[in-house]
């Protein structure tokens, strides 16, 4: 390639920099739009939590907009999609916060993802709502074990989550010995396998073996066969629901018939594609919510979700919801779309009426709420208990 030629080509580069970039300032005057960002996992291994998560949310937009918006402007949803990838969750949020100039974002399921994400929002201190990524590491860094500044969820985290799995495992199965199985890929399950077996032992029961297993595995076979050797009471599988899916299958078809106990990331339609009905019998997990929860909020929530998408809303599109609507009360107490009085805002937050219960944010940005038991009867959802911090 010659000189002139790349000159030209540097030149041509320029002009469409500066026509795209004066563009975007155009259209940031010109739009009374406060622009909040929907950062969810619509693709890949954990799609059905994106794509209930973004009809959540949006709904609760629409209707917010429906009443007028928030500080008199209408609010724009923009949805990135983060392919259900760590990686893909750290460029998706750099897209939103450069690119779509959102004031803040809410959305992201997966905690491996939703640290990644965090980390991005906080180095460029936008606030960010995790709607249920439940590892403490997301509010936390890991490193300095300071409380991120930007960073919040509205759900209860693993040490709570992982408590009532033991304790409902100990007192109401009334079993002593368990097999955990492991995604040694994914923050969210190290972080639950071991809050819960500390909490098991110290309850009185016993942990005969920990299995691991990698996001994406198709055979399960041998680390199920290894288990079976050992005879335990259960099996706690705190994965989310596409190995929890093909283990519960295999697990029953190699003649486990135990109880299988696991956490939210099993809270999915695709659970009973995958499994079948009649292997997922006697399985439960922990969850935030359930669909059965007769409040008036729940019933109101489900009717107008119902409405809207012509089909029952699962937890997380229950959950994304009250994220956002969150959101949008804390741009309203805030007074202020500046991504920093929002932040302030979103700190403030105490019992703020939510579908899933009266929220408060504590000193660590999450959210304590009661838990569910949730009991997997002929491939469908059976609420079985509600636990309180
Ligand atoms: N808690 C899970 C995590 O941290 C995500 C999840 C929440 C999945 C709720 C389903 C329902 O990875």
């Amino acid at each position: 390639m010659n000189k002139t030629v790349c000159k030209l080509k540097t030149v041509l580069l320029a002009v469409v920099w500066l026509t795209v970039t004066l563009a975007g300032c155009g259209g940031n005057s010109a739009s009374k739009d406060i622009k909040i960002g929907l950062l969810n996992e619509m693709t890949g291994g954990n799609a059905t939590f994106g794509t209930s998560a973004a009809n959540g949310a949006k709904l609760a937009i629409k209707e917010a907009n429906a009443k007028g918006g928030v500080l008199g402007k209408q609010i724009q949803a923009i949805v990135a999609d983060n392919k259900s990838e760590p990686s893909e969750s750290a460029n998706a949020m750099t897209k939103l916060i450069t690119q779509d100039k959102v004031v803040a974002v809410t959305g992201v399921f997966a905690s491996s993802n939703a640290i990644a994400a965090s980390n991005v929002a906080e180095a460029n201190k936008v606030p960010f709502l995790a709607v249920a990524a439940t590892n403490p590491k997301v509010t936390v860094d890991e490193k300095t074990g300071k409380v991120k500044d930007y960073t919040f969820r509205v759900c209860f985290i693993d040490p709570f989550q992982g408590t009532v799995g033991a304790n409902f495992v100990l007192n109401n199965l009334k079993l002593k010995t368990a097999a955990i199985l492991i995604d040694n890929s994914s923050d969210y399950s190290k972080g639950l396998s071991a809050f819960f077996k500390d909490a098991f032992i110290k309850g009185g029961g016993r942990v005969v073996a920990e299995e691991a297993y990698l996001q994406k595995d198709q055979d399960f076979k041998t680390i199920l066969t290894k288990v079976k050797a050992l005879n335990p009471e259960i099996l706690y599988v705190p994965g989310y629901y596409e190995e929890v899916g093909k283990i519960v299958k295999q697990a029953r078809d190699l003649g486990i018939m135990v109880p299988i106990v696991g956490g939210d990331g099993w809270d999915s339609p695709k659970l009973v594609e995958i499994a079948g009905a009649a292997a997922l019998n006697n399985t439960y997990f922990t969850n935030h919510y359930s669909v059965e929860d007769n409040s008036p909020a729940s019933k109101a929530f489900v009717e107008a979700y119902q409405k809207e998408y012509g089909q029952k809303p699962d937890a997380v599109a229950v959950l994304a919801y009250d994220a956002a609507n969150l959101l949008i009360d804390a741009i309203k107490r805030a007074n202020s779309a500046e991504p920093d009085k929002i932040r302030q805002a979103l700190a403030a937050t105490q019992n703020f009426p939510a579908v899933t219960g009266a929220t408060t944010l504590n000193a660590t940005h999450d959210a304590v709420k009661s838990a569910v038991i949730i009991e997997m009867k002929d491939g469908k959802q059976v609420f079985k208990a509600k636990v309180n911090p």
